[in-house]
């Protein structure tokens, strides 16, 4: 595709200036004649851009929102997709309500040259000039079209009718192209402002409408959109027109269609007929996913007590796809290696991601799809919601997946996210695409989901389960926002305090302190009360962040602690700086745990006495509390009141543990600490380290699978070998990874598809030219989209200098497809043993990695820069990224929380490195 980029991406600002000739132009410029001639109407055609635009037209709204005064009621779009051109186009008429007189309609609009308008009212039909206008925050491409008309248009109803050419984008989101297996395709994303590239529309999420869709096609391929075909016939032209049936109100982010040859293949019909569409020759992949999907639904519609609301799902595995998955209605689209398992041979992993990411676009279907957020500041709603219930459905469809457990361990990193001085609210407000897109990140996913989990905990499952059913209910085929959450939840619970707790978690930044002390006294009450929790709240800061801060929160706060042996979960409302909390009949229990389960969105500090006695009492706690232990000891270093090496010291007391979660949390911190904390100097003693802590539990777990495994065994010898391999350097693990490799290599299906995604890149890092030809070799005709991931992440693993040259000009000659940036150029750019050849290669070939990478993903380069750990490097690298990427859309806020991690992570090493240094030497192993 990296030929039809340029095309595409050529000036767009000329295509506007085209009016009538766009096809022509762009067919010229990319060598190629169009289809078929624009249809020209004398009368109305496109306005020049430069010209004055009317005073007739409402000045663009600081808040990014579409004018007032015009509804629309309905969409109908006739399109016509041929993958194989450089545009597509049609016609859109839609159905709108004026709410008064005009001669302005503002809609949206981008890079559409639009070659007929035509508004009608009250029986009289008028051409209209469309004029393409930036919206108030825009950067570089207007996203407004203004349409003006000389006669008073309403009020009441009206129809727009537009005839328009459009390019298919140069990156994965509006209506874009991908070539496979030597077919051309074309797939759509327009989450979150994207349907404007597709067609005229008021692409905002709370105008939610009918689309009746028409696409024509060359005959030969077919198409697939939200709702059921409803016929389809072949032209003399040699086309196909496919019609769909009308679907229920939907908003713009979540139409979408897919042209192209496709293997289809039919699941169960029950709660509602199941397909998997996939590219030709790939759908014998889906049955896995087939079979996730239908038990999902089922269970999802006994949560909500709502069935699922549309006519058909579609599962659509897509060859080239930004994002994850996107929950269109009734047509959802993965990422192929998200999608197409091998029954046969797929990894734990990926069943667990396949199953997780099923469940969570499966569950907006009734959140954001059924019920929308009513605008883009509340997409937390979505997303946060989606993470939350995924996780509860995949345990009910496979307890021992228990993705609960893993949701802990995101809360903390997430945690990391929000301590940040840039950091993103919950609810923050969105005035632009670009501040839209920003909107999808930890704080939106993770604080979301732990924010729902802990109001969840505190109201109890049932409740919170019946007020958001009663929301659902309320709101079904609408819009919501947030307050109308919290009153469903209050409504159901009886607790008033709800909105309030939820405020203090969503409208501003930043984790809880929660200080807590133990003390006890004679019996005092009747009750025989002896102990009470002393609590008080401050916001946790990292040591880059001295100063007072004036933040407080409504905590609902849950203390764990033993009686007769027995842990009891007690908890309170913490509404103010200090609280007490009284554990009538506990006696004074050995210790207490504040934050029971790790339910909680807050850090905590104990008392040195009461640190003493938990510890003693850990064998007592549950694995989320153990973990805590760790986490919030860990957190402590980073705010400054740990040293590294007690942190290293209080790791030793956990060599009995078996917790996924707990070794899962000691790995991260390790790594971590590698980057912030230990100097080439310093690596080989903290490589001894990390092998006596680790070295025993993984020659225990083995580097092969044994039969009957469970998923958390699987998990744990991922986590530790992993950390063993790459901070250990340990040898056995290495030459176990080379091992295991070389026979994967001989023969996939040979080796444990975990041991394979764990192999493959331990044995990279130290590997040579001779191994990188056969990773190749499997990344360029993979058998499977999960074998292509396993050699594009060991590809990115090579540390050898001429083999981390050979995959950046890969990335830079568009040798690896957009969507598999992930797996390569971001592992190569923050990777601490590559990073600094990849940011030399990075400035001096930018010209040419700028062409190969769209916009959306240049805009998040910076992240390079939170990968540092220096303060002249992250400086450094700012100065010479930032002019580069800064009028992209979406990169504002990448730009100031990379710096900022940055210069946070410089400033623990400052701190760290000296002494940690100086205890790995006393304590060499
Ligand atoms: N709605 C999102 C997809 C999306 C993300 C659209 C960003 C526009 C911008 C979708 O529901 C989603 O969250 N996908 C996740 C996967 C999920 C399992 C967390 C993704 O794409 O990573
Ligand atoms: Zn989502």
């Amino acid at each position: 595709m990296a030929g039809n980029t340029s095309c595409a991406t050529r000036d767009r600002r000329r295509i506007w200036i085209a009016d009538l000739g766009l096809a022509a132009l762009l067919a010229a410029a990319c060598g190629q004649t169009p289809r078929a001639a624009p249809v020209v109407v004398a009368a109305a055609t496109a306005a020049r851009a430069e010209a004055p635009l009317p005073a007739t037209v409402p000045a663009p709204r600081d808040d990014g929102r579409l004018p007032p005064g015009v509804r629309p009621r309905s969409y109908a779009l006739d399109l016509t997709v041929d993958p194989t051109l450089p545009t597509f186009g049609g016609r859109a008429r839609i159905a709108v309500t004026l709410d008064g007189p005009t001669r302005a309609i503002v809609m949206h609009g981008r890079a559409l040259a639009v070659r007929t308008a035509l508004v009608t009212s009250a029986g009289v039909s008028q051409p209209a000039r469309a004029w393409p206008r930036l919206a108030a925050h825009d950067r570089g491409e207007p996203d407004e079209l203004a349409l003006t008309f000389d006669q008073l248009a309403g009020p009441g109803p009206a129809v727009i009718d537009i005839e328009y050419q459009a390019p298919f984008s140069p990156g994965l989101d509006g209506v874009y192209r991908v070539e496979e297996g030597g077919a051309p395709y074309a797939f759509t994303q327009f989450e979150p402002t994207d349907a404007r590239r597709a067609f005229p529309c008021f692409d905002e999420p709370g105008w939610k409408t009918p689309f009746s869709l028409t696409l024509t096609v060359p005959r030969g391929l077919e198409a697939f959109a939200n709702s059921k075909l409803a016929r389809r016939a072949d032209s003399a032209d040699g086309h196909t027109t496919f019609t769909f049936e009308p679907t229920p109100p939907l908003p713009t982010y979540l139409v979408a269609f897919a042209v192209g040859t496709f293997d289809v293949r039919d699941g169960p019909r029950a709660p509602a007929p199941i397909r998997l569409v996939a590219a030709r020759g790939k759908g014998d992949l889906g049955a896995l996913s087939i079979d996730a999907a239908a038990a999902h639904l089922t269970l999802l519609g006994q949560y909500f007590d709502r069935p699922y609301p549309y006519s058909k799902l579609d599962l659509v595995a897509v060859p080239n796809f930004g994002a994850g998955a996107m929950e269109n209605a009734g047509f959802i689209t993965f990422r192929e290696e998200l999608l197409l398992l091998d029954p046969a041979h797929a990894s734990t992993a990926s069943r667990r991601a396949m199953a997780s990411v099923i469940a969570h676009e499966l569950a907006h279907q009734w959140f954001g799809d059924l019920v929308t957020m009513a605008w883009w500041d509340d997409v937390w709603l979505n997303e946060a919601f989606a993470n939350w219930m995924a996780d509860k459905i995949v345990d009910q469809w496979r307890p021992e997946s228990r993705a609960r457990v893993k949701a802990i361990g995101d809360k903390a990193q997430v945690m990391a996210e929000d301590a940040l001085a840039s950091a993103r609210r919950i609810r923050n407000p969105v005035r632009s695409s670009g501040e839209a897109e920003e909107a999808f990140d930890g704080i939106t996913y993770g604080k979301g989901r732990a924010v729902l989990n802990m109001i969840e905990a505190w109201l109890g499952e049932d409740t919170f389960r019946d007020g958001l059913r009663r929301y659902i209910k309320a709101h079904e085929w609408g819009n919501a926002s947030a307050p109308d959450l919290y009153k469903a939840l209050a409504d159901a619970s009886g607790v008033r305090e709800v909105a309030a707790v939820m405020d203090s978690f969503t409208e501003q930044t930043g984790v809880p302190l929660i200080s807590a002390s133990l003390r006890c006294q004679p019996a005092r009450d009747a009750a025989g009360t002896t102990a009470v929790i002393a609590f008080t709240e401050r916001e946790y800061r990292t040591l880059d962040r001295a100063g007072p801060s004036e933040k407080t929160w409504r905590i609902p706060l849950c203390a764990a602690f033993p009686v007769a042996g027995h842990l009891q979960r007690r908890c309170m409302l913490m509404d103010g700086a200090q609280a007490e909390m009284a554990l009538p009949g506990a006696g004074c229990p050995a210790f207490f745990y504040p934050n029971a389960g790790e339910t909680g969105y807050y850090r905590f500090q104990l008392a040195p006495a009461d640190a003493r006695r938990l510890a003693n009492g850990l064998n007592q706690l549950s694995e989320q509390e153990r973990f805590g232990v760790v986490n919030n000891s860990w957190a402590s270093v980073w705010s400054g009141e740990l040293p590294a090496a007690s942190f290293l010291e209080l790791l030793r007391g956990f060599r009995n543990e078996d917790s996924r979660l707990v070794w899962g949390q000691i790995a991260e911190s390790l790594a971590e600490l590698d980057r912030a904390a230990i100097t080439d100097g310093a690596r080989p003693a903290f490589a001894a380290y990390v092998r006596d802590l680790l070295g025993p539990l993984g020659r225990r777990l083995g580097f092969t699978a044994k039969a009957g495994e469970t998923d958390d065994q699987k998990i744990l010898r991922d986590a530790v070998m992993d950390a063993l391999g790459n901070l250990g350097d340990d040898g056995w693990v290495l030459s176990q990874a080379r091992r295991a490799t070389d026979a994967w290599l001989a023969d996939a299906a040979s080796t444990d598809a975990d041991i394979a995604r764990l192999a493959v890149p331990l044995a990279a890092r130290h590997g040579d030219a001779a191994l990188y030809d056969r990773l190749l070799a499997v990344a360029r005709s993979p058998k499977t989209p999960e074998l292509r991931v396993v050699a594009l992440r060991g590809l990115a693993a090579f540390e050898d200098p001429a083999q981390v040259a050979r995959t950046l000009e890969l990335v830079a000659s568009g040798g690896i497809k957009t969507q598999d940036l992930r797996y390569t150029f971001v592992p190569l750019a923050t990777r601490r043993s590559t990073q600094n050849a990849t940011i030399a290669w990075i400035e001096g070939n930018y010209a040419r990695l700028a062409a190969a990478v769209p916009d959306p993903q240049r805009a998040r380069f910076m992240g390079v820069a939170g990968a540092l750990c220096d303060r002249e490097r992250v400086q450094s690298v700012a100065a010479f990224l930032r002019p580069r990427i800064e009028a992209l859309e979406g990169a504002d806020k990448s730009i100031r929380q990379s710096i900022e991690q940055g210069l946070r992570c410089a400033m623990l090493r400052e701190k760290e490195a000296p002494a940690t240094t100086q205890w790995l030497a006393q304590h060499r192993l």
